[in-house]
């Protein structure tokens, strides 16, 4: 079984299904075992910020994809592009180096990366929000927008997916839309795509896949919490991001006070503070891997709901098709008169 729209036939993926890039999560056996599946598998280049760790996995990464052309699968890496991070600009050179197929860009402006990426014909597909940082995106040239929606995992937006991908069908009729947010079964996949989306992008359902190499603690934890267990925080990285409301977090706090608010708006210290709020917020969940480590802060999407079971991620992607193709049939079982 494999499903084919604009998206497949751009990427030459079998299904309409990416794993999304999560920090700290996303490893190189499980962006393998994405591709082996059919599907795209991302991962942020922050969780390997040596660069020669990070070249080594492109290169091994890139040996798998051309020597099992017959899975159909395919990689990106995502970039945060945001000033602050300090990697940026050597992740970048080390990317296009190994010419990596795919960019997924975060958190500010994506013009290098675009131009970086276009110059030998890669895809870059931009993290939107709303449809400010869309346009901006779309004059710059991307080729996709993954549609941020609420009770996403990590930095959710302000607006339900359905609406998102709508408005941004609607105002960007060309570009395809991958649908990121509380995706975490097949009937959610196909509700993104009737309503509009070319794939899903699904991360929070990922972290519990046999391949990850979360601590227990954590899996236990997506395991056992509902959606009304997520709370958004800007303690960790200065923009609003999905966490389990863990004792821990709701120690350190969920919001900034009101002069952590004023250096992060200020336009003299803007990026500095963040630099700082960010090293800070890394460095907690980093501590937070540690099994058995009392400092839990976790980042998961409203998505944990569905998720009840550790399954390898041939499994996962399997069962979301299967449960994708039911869901249209019984669609197609319904009579209009
Ligand atoms: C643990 C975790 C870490 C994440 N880290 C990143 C990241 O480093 N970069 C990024 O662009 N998005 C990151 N995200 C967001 C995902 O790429 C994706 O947008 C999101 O998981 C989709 O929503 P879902 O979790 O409901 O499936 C992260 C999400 C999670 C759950």
């Amino acid at each position: 079984m494999h499903f084919e729209n604009n998206l497949t036939r751009m990427l030459g993926i079998r299904h309409p299904l990416v794993m999304a890039p999560m920090f700290l999560v996303s490893n190189e056996k499980m962006v393998e075992a994405a591709m082996r599946s059919g599907i795209l598998g991302c991962f942020p280049s922050l969780n390997y910020r040596d660069a020669d760790q990070l070249e080594s996995v492109l290169i091994s990464l890139n040996a798998f994809r051309s020597t099992n052309p017959a899975y159909r699968g395919s990689y990106g890496v995502n970039l945060i592009v945001q000033q602050s991070n300090p990697f940026f600009q050597k992740h970048l050179d080390i990317c296009v180096k190994n010419r990596v197929p795919v960019y997924i860009t975060s958190l500010g402006n994506p013009k290098t990366t675009i131009e970086a990426a276009h110059s030998y014909g890669a895809k870059v597909f931009c993290d939107v929000t709303n449809l400010t940082h869309a346009e901006k995106c779309h004059s710059l040239g991307c080729d996709g927008f993954v549609a941020v929606g609420q009770g996403a995992g990590g930095h959710a937006g302000p607006f339900p997916i359905s609406l998102l991908v709508r408005s941004l069908r609607k105002h960007f009729p060309e570009v395809p839309v991958l649908a990121a947010g509380g995706i975490s079964d097949g009937a959610g996949i196909l509700s993104a795509l009737a309503a509009g989306a070319s794939a899903a992008y699904c991360g929070t359902i990922f972290i519990t896949s046999s391949e990850s190499n979360v601590s227990i603690d954590y899996t236990k934890a997506i395991l056992d919490s509902r959606m009304d267990d997520i709370v958004m925080t800007d303690r960790i990285s200065g923009t609003p991001c999905t966490i389990i409301n863990t004792p821990y977090a709701q120690k350190i706090g969920l919001h900034q006070n009101r002069l952590e608010r004023w250096l992060s708006k200020n336009p003299k210290t803007k990026k500095y503070f963040k630099m700082l709020v960010q090293r800070r917020g890394f460095s907690w969940l980093e501590k937070a891997m540690i099994p058995g480590n009392y400092k839990s802060l976790w980042c998961a999407g409203q998505s944990v709901e569905l998720i009840d079971k550790i399954q390898p991620i041939e499994l996962i992607v399997h069962e979301l098709m299967k449960e994708m193709n039911l869901a249209y049939q019984d669609l197609n079982g319904m009579a209009i008169r």
